[in-house]
């Protein structure tokens, strides 16, 4: 009864406590080290200038930690910082108010840059490259533009599809900055800072056995840890063990490597529907039910990553990691 009490309490804590799992400082956030390195030095620059940060645009996978690192910017920058995302910004005026109620040296965060409306993108190219907003006054062949001076801002923007943005938007970024998969060591070490803020005692081995499996994404990891702790506080004292790590994981069905259902389902239908491939993603989406789109953002890019699946002009191809994973033995043939 009594730890019932106290899960209760411990569930409202973890509330606020995910706002605080988000490091506040360039030197808490773990790995990276390129983008990293290279931020602190145009930080330092920017602000012994005291000029506004060049524009910087992140892209990488999903949870690996941008829009953490976002804030991060700004803080180590002493400004503030107003964030939205691409489709929320439904008209230039939209853009333009923003814009306007920005302050010197402030950082404008566009998660989702890529899906930025066309007719916004374009009040956005004056706005980084000078500062400067045009608007229309009036209709009709009075109508006549006029060019707003703006503060000087750094606009961050992120993107899981560096790809869909279009050239002359990523030609505007001053930084770019692509973000990797984490190492199982940076993962483990994630992985026991989460459980030391909320104060879950987790012994090294279990550490690592939930940073192998959390596919070289931060949020996957602190998601993994907080359903082991559920199994260590009901089935255990607590204590995240090595043992009871590894039931839990069994038990939400994560592999050693961090593969889901969905991923076997995937390599297992591409083996034995496809031969091994090469098969199209559409095709592959068709079978096993899943969005073509869901599957080359959220899916795929972790396989690619762990050498599982193979992108070829043909299609994709199931390689002989993959096979022997999944437990079958892999074709004998040249190419593969
Ligand atoms: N380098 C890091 N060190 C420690 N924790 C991290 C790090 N990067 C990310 N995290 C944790 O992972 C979680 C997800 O990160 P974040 O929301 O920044 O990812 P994202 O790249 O913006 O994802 P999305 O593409 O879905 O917007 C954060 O809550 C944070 O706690
Ligand atoms: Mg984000």
């Amino acid at each position: 009864m009594e730890d019932r009490i106290i899960s209760a309490q411990l569930m409202v804590e973890d509330q606020a406590a995910e706002l605080s799992l988000r490091p506040r400082l360039l030197s808490e956030y773990i790995g990276q080290s390129k983008a990293k390195e290279n931020l602190k030095v145009f930080i330092e620059a920017a602000k012994q200038r005291r000029e506004a940060l060049d524009h910087v645009l992140l892209y990488g996978p999903p949870g690996l930690g941008k829009t953490t690192l976002s804030n991060i910017i700004a803080n180590e920058l002493g400004v503030n910082i107003r964030t939205t995302s691409g489709p929320a910004i439904e008209r230039p005026g939209d853009l333009a108010a923003l814009l306007t109620n920005l302050q010197e040296g402030d950082v404008l965060f566009i998660d989702e840059i890529h899906r930025l409306h066309r007719t916004v993108e374009e009040v956005l190219y004056p706005a980084m490259e000078d500062f400067a907003l045009d608007i229309m006054i009036g209709k009709g062949p009075s109508a006549r533009s006029v060019r707003l001076d703006l503060p000087k801002f750094t606009l961050i923007g992120a993107t899981t599809r560096a790809g869909l943005l279009s050239a002359p938007l990523r030609d505007r970024f001053g930084v770019v900055s692509r973000l990797e998969y984490y190492t199982i060591d940076e993962l483990t070490y994630i992985v026991s800072r989460t459980s030391e803020i909320l104060q879950v005692p987790i012994v090294g081995e279990a550490a690592q056995e939930i940073g192998m499996r959390s596919r070289g994404t931060p949020r996957i990891a602190n998601r993994l840890l907080k359903r082991v702790r559920d199994f260590a506080q009901i089935q255990g004292d607590g204590i995240i063990t090595e043992a009871i790590a590894g039931t839990a994981l069994e038990q939400i069905q994560v592999d050693k490597l961090g593969l889901d259902l969905i991923d076997h389902k995937m390599i297992h239908s591409i083996i034995t529907s496809f031969q091994g491939g090469p098969v199209g993603l559409e095709t592959i989406a068709a079978t096993i039910g899943e969005e073509s789109q869901t599957i080359e953002d959220v899916y795929e890019p972790y396989l690619l990553q762990i050498g599982f699946l193979q992108r070829t002009p043909r299609g994709r191809m199931v390689t002989p990691l993959a096979y022997r994973h999944l437990g079958y033995e892999p074709p004998k043939r040249g190419d593969n």
